[in-house]
């Protein structure tokens, strides 16, 4: 099957001053590794990724973004030629309010920073979506991983999500290992690994291109 596929990948930034950021710790080692099997599937990929300190994945159109904004605009463009479109990625759920031209200087002050919400991407692609496009997201949880993901899952109307665990040093944010709980709209459920990333996104792409062979039927 020759399909086109969008993925996501690492954290976004979201500025307060020219040099000082609100982010988190994803790496986006699941996004590139999902890239390169899909690439090895044979399926051509689109792959959206925050700032990431990793090499480009051979054959992979590579877009980089540092913002949630840049990240939505970006797929955005992308989303309507997608068949499949995977968030790996760790959007920022808030950013700050103001962003601030020049360099804050400090004066031994304590600082307040407001937040305002980002808007959910995934939520907003799924309203939008053609029929037979398959969608995707990751769960990134601390408690209550299952029941947490399935919630989400149902929210944002979304095909499958992959629950995984963020919780301490042993969490997923930046590990060479994983453990993932895939769940599916259609009640779908299995437990992928502890494996590498390499191995989790093969398998989770074979397990797409399942789905879409027996729904193309
Ligand atoms: N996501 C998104 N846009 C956002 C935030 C998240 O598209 N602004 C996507 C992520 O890429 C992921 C899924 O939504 O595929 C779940 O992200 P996660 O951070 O686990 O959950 P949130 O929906 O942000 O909820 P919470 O932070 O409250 O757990």
């Amino acid at each position: 099957m020759s399909l086109r596929c969008l993925i996501t990948a690492g954290p976004t930034r979201e500025f307060f001053d020219p040099v000082r950021f609100v982010s988190n710790p994803s790496t986006g080692k699941m996004g590139f590794a999902l890239a390169t099997a899909a690439r090895q599937a044979g399926w051509t990929v689109d792959l959206v990724a925050g700032p990431v300190a990793l090499p480009e994945p051979a054959g992979v159109v590579l877009y980089p973004v540092v913002t949630a904004d840049e990240m939505s605009r970006q797929v955005d463009a992308l989303f309507g030629a997608c068949d499949i479109l995977i968030m790996t990625a760790a959007v920022s759920d808030w950013r700050p309010k103001v962003r601030h031209p020049e360099k804050l200087k400090k004066q031994g002050q304590a600082l307040t920073v407001e937040f305002e919400p980002v808007p959910d991407i995934l939520t907003t692609l799924a309203a939008q979506r053609r029929p037979g496009q398959l969608l995707v997201g990751f769960a990134a949880e601390t408690e209550d991983v299952e029941a947490n993901a399935r919630a989400k899952l149902v929210q944002k109307k979304i095909d499958f999500i992959a629950a995984n665990s963020v919780a301490g040093p042993d969490g997923a944010f930046g590990a060479e290992t994983n453990r993932l709980i895939v769940l599916g709209a259609d009640g779908f459920r299995q437990v992928m690994g502890p494996a590498t990333k390499t191995v989790l996104a093969q398998q989770l792409i074979a397990l797409l291109l399942q789905h879409l062979t027996v729904h193309a039927r």
